[in-house]
């Protein structure tokens, strides 16, 4: 064996042991070792980690103790520095995990996303999106975009943007929800990656302020049951995906995905408060929504040992609770066709059944408080018809951070956004 090959990528790490040396050079594929003769050691003089080389060279037996040891190394012969590097990084990222903390770790993104955990994470997020665009294109589902400036709030409460717009007022979309909904009149089913902004009041481990969700509509669905089928499919499709795409980099990342069983659980929601108080003897049965310590329990303990899978629908919840689009429970108005999925640790999504007739959706306004007047545009769609139909909102950065049980979302996100940060 000794093919000759160029390697192009950086310097991830560099020993020089005078005579001669090691560098470690890395590219999307991985990490490879480069023997430097004492010349080629002194051309890289001065120059620091991450300077960009291509390298020709041999391809050789690595040396090793271990006879079963079947690893290779290139022989340089000729290094060309590409990009010179010559400050010294802010933060060590060549080694196996980055030890900083996190406003460290996202105050440098631009070097630290190339620590290879790091850009492990983005591919399994982007085989996430695969697997959902793979389920949904295959069901004859149209992907369409939407917009990101909008006049109205689609998800209720105080948690948008303002932007000036010429003048005007307009907001920033919270989510795609009406837009999708509209697409129901024009293609019955819909799926795309949208934007959504959130003003949230505070910091947490689990809230930006700028996220995207992998949405899907549904039209002439029958039961709540239908639309929960497509999500929990799409779902399953998308571990499948990343465990086509990304072994290497779960094996890196040490993670072994949730399990996903035979059938998702669900669940209404005052059963799954019933569920809690018997598992925890903590009661919170009278409250309208999950605790985030229930969602963690009922997802990460109860359903893994009751049901073998890490994904719960808790479903119906109440009408004070979801926003005017939802459809009421017609066997209990006080409550909604609506649920959440909990996948492994808290809320990924959110979705349910649509309310689709005219009058009852002038209602719902109504009851909410809303003028009707402010969605002419959107209710135009039920005045000229629309089926009966639902769908799901998906938060992909929140997803990816349970999927791979990371401790914060912005671990997660690769640019993210928060109360105090707005860089890089
Ligand atoms: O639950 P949400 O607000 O629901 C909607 O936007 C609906 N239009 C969805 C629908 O089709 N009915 O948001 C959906 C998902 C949440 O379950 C969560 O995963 C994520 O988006 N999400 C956030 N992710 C990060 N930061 C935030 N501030 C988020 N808010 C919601
Ligand atoms: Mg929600």
């Amino acid at each position: 064996m000794s093919q000759t090959v160029t390697i192009a990528g950086w310097l991830h790490r560099l020993r020089d042991l005078n005579k001669f040396g090691f560098a470690i050079l890395r590219d999307r594929t991985g990490l490879v070792q480069v023997v430097l003769t004492a010349e080629q050691l002194a051309q890289l003089k001065g120059l620091q980690l991450e300077t960009v080389l291509k390298i020709t060279g041999t391809v050789v037996k690595k040396q090793s103790k271990d006879p079963n040891a079947n690893e290779v190394e290139v022989q340089a012969a000729t290094v060309e520095i590409l990009s010179p590097v010559a400050d010294v990084l802010p933060v060590e990222i060549n080694n196996d995990t980055i030890d900083a903390h996190l406003d460290t770790l996202i105050d440098n993104r631009v070097v630290t996303l190339r620590n290879p955990k790091q850009r492990a994470i983005f591919r399994v997020q982007a085989a996430l999106v695969h697997g959902f665009r793979r389920y949904m294109a295959a069901r004859g589902f149209t992907e369409v975009f939407f917009p990101v400036l909008a006049g109205a709030a689609s998800e209720g409460g105080a948690e948008f943007f303002k932007v000036d717009y010429y003048g005007r007022e307009a907001t920033l979309t919270q989510s795609a929800q009406l837009y999708k909904q509209i697409m129901m009149g024009v293609y019955e089913g819909v799926y795309g990656v949208s934007y959504s902004f959130r003003a949230e009041k505070f910091a947490t481990s689990r809230h930006l302020t700028e996220f995207n969700q992998l949405e899907f509509e549904v039209g002439f669905v029958e039961t709540m049951d239908e639309i929960m089928d497509y999500g929990e499919g799409a779902t399953r499709e998308m571990l499948a995906a990343v465990v086509e795409e990304c072994s290497a980099e779960l094996s890196l990342l040490g993670v072994t995905l949730p399990p996903l069983g035979e059938r998702f659980v669900r669940i209404k929601l005052k059963d799954a408060l019933q569920t809690y108080k018997d598992g925890t003897g903590i009661d919170e049965t009278m409250e309208p929504d999950l605790s985030p310590a229930a969602e963690k329990w009922l997802s990460t303990v109860w359903a893994p040992k009751e049901h073998g899978t890490g994904f719960v629908f808790v479903t119906h919840y109440p009408a004070a609770k979801r926003p005017f689009y939802t459809k009421l429970d017609p066997e209990d108005p006080a409550s909604t066709l609506s649920f959440d999925l909990i996948g492994f640790g808290s809320e990924i999504v959110s979705g349910g059944f649509r309310v689709n007739r005219y009058d009852e959706q002038v209602q719902r306004l109504k009851d909410k408080g809303l003028n009707p007047d402010d969605f002419a545009d959107y209710l135009m769609m039920h005045k000229y018809g629309i089926p009966p139909e639902g769908g799901w909102g998906m938060g992909l950065q929140r997803l990816t951070q349970n999927v791979l049980g990371l401790d914060n979302i912005k671990e997660a996100t690769l640019f993210p956004r928060d109360v105090q940060r707005l860089r890089p």
